[in-house]
């Protein structure tokens, strides 16, 4: 059976939550309820089960516990290894190729650091120790944002380049996050301006999952980046990996054809899955290929913290609930909400959340 005290390569960076409180403040049954699909569920009582609230288990926020890295060799451990399989002409294909829903609407920066941006923050330490990014190298940001990881990256002593495709998350960069050692560019990630081999490294989170073209910017990122140098990437795991949008997404999905047809597509592509980005790298020619799972935590306060997150129309779920008709997006949010409380009084809610990160090196040469 596998065990991580047993397994040589298990790297465990910040783990301050168990070292400053003990594994129990991090989590447990009445501190970090899981999300599941959040349809109503049929009485307890009725199957049975008597139901009693934990009571001398106080929630605390699981912040400090940012992430737990497996990895150390050419594939981790605890990761599905075999081959992907071939969608071409099934029905998850061809709605991947016709869904109207935008794959992501970038329009307003204060909305994003609500939805994402908060827990962004969370990933940025693990994903740049990840990807090795060494104060003093050139890096490029690919899909900046409202860059967060950008000003990260300047943060240990890099030069950056943002890179985006809106303007308004731009804007949102250049004024929250600015510093001498960025600079934000408007362009696109599938034919990226900059000259071959531009920097030490280039990087890219939670973007190139919204990209329909990921084949495409995977060979832009290699072509900008030096013989030698580092392109990585982190986007969510899709199969259970991003558990508070499951809620929204799996509960709505019952209820609305459109919900679900958002949620197969989602669930197609094989980047959000275990190696998918991995298998991308090595097609593209990248070498030293490492893909590893990076745990890190959503920490909401309150019901309407989490709703609002994902009622907003950025990414294709939110986009979905705000377009539903008022009777049936409401009988979705007593749905949700009845998942999110499961039966606990409302209030903070702490989900486990899976951003899978893959690094490779470019050849010598380029
Ligand atoms: C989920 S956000 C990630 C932002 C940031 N990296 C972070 O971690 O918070 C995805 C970003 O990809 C950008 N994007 C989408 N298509 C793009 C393209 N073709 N070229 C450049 N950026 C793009 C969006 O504008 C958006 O800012």
């Amino acid at each position: 059976m596998y065990s991580p005290g047993n397994d040589p390569g298990l790297v465990i960076l910040r783990m301050k939550c168990l070292l400053q409180r003990g594994a129990s403040g991090c989590a447990g049954p009445g501190s970090t309820p899981t999300a599941s699909a959040g349809v109503a569920e049929p009485s307890k009582r009725r199957l049975g089960l008597a139901v009693t609230p934990p009571r001398a288990v106080r929630w605390q926020p699981a912040a400090e516990l940012v992430a737990v890295f497996i990895g150390g060799g050419e594939e981790s451990t605890n990761l599905y290894t075999g081959p992907l399989p071939n969608l071409e002409g099934t029905d998850q294909a061809s709605s991947a190729m016709t869904l109207s829903t935008p794959w992501f609407l970038a329009t307003d920066a204060r909305a994003y650091e609500h939805f994402m941006a908060r827990w962004s923050r969370r990933l940025a330490g693990p994903f740049l120790d990840f990807a090795g990014i060494k104060g003093g190298n050139q890096v490029l940001d690919v899909g900046c944002g409202t860059g967060v990881i950008t000003a990260a990256l300047a943060e240990r002593g890099c030069t950056a380049v943002g890179l985006d495709a809106s303007e308004p998350y731009l804007e949102g960069a250049r004024r929250d996050r600015s510093h001498p050692n960025i600079v934000y560019e408007l362009g696109d990630a599938r034919r990226m301006s900059y000259a071959d081999a531009s920097f030490d490294a280039c990087v890219s989170a939670l973007a190139i999952d919204v990209i329909p073209e990921v084949d495409q910017v995977v060979r832009e990122m290699r072509r900008v980046t030096r013989g030698g140098g580092i392109v990585a990437s982190g986007v969510f795991d899709f199969w259970g990996g991003f558990s508070p949008a499951d809620l929204v997404c799996d509960t709505a999905s019952v209820l609305d054809e459109g919900m679900r047809s958002v949620r197969d597509q989602r669930k197609a592509r094989p980047i959000v899955w275990a190696n998918g980005q991995a298998a991308i790298w090595r097609e593209s020619g990248l070498v030293d290929v490492v893909e590893a799972p990076i745990v890190i935590s959503f920490d909401y306060a309150s019901f309407e913290d989490y709703w609002s997150s994902f009622s907003m129309p950025i990414g294709q779920i939110g986009q979905r609930v705000a377009a539903l008709p008022a009777e049936l997006r409401a009988e979705v949010e007593r749905h949700v909400r009845s998942g999110y409380l499961a039966g606990l009084p409302d209030g903070r809610r702490s989900f486990a959340v899976i951003v899978r990160v893959v690094r490779g090196t470019v050849p010598a040469g380029g």
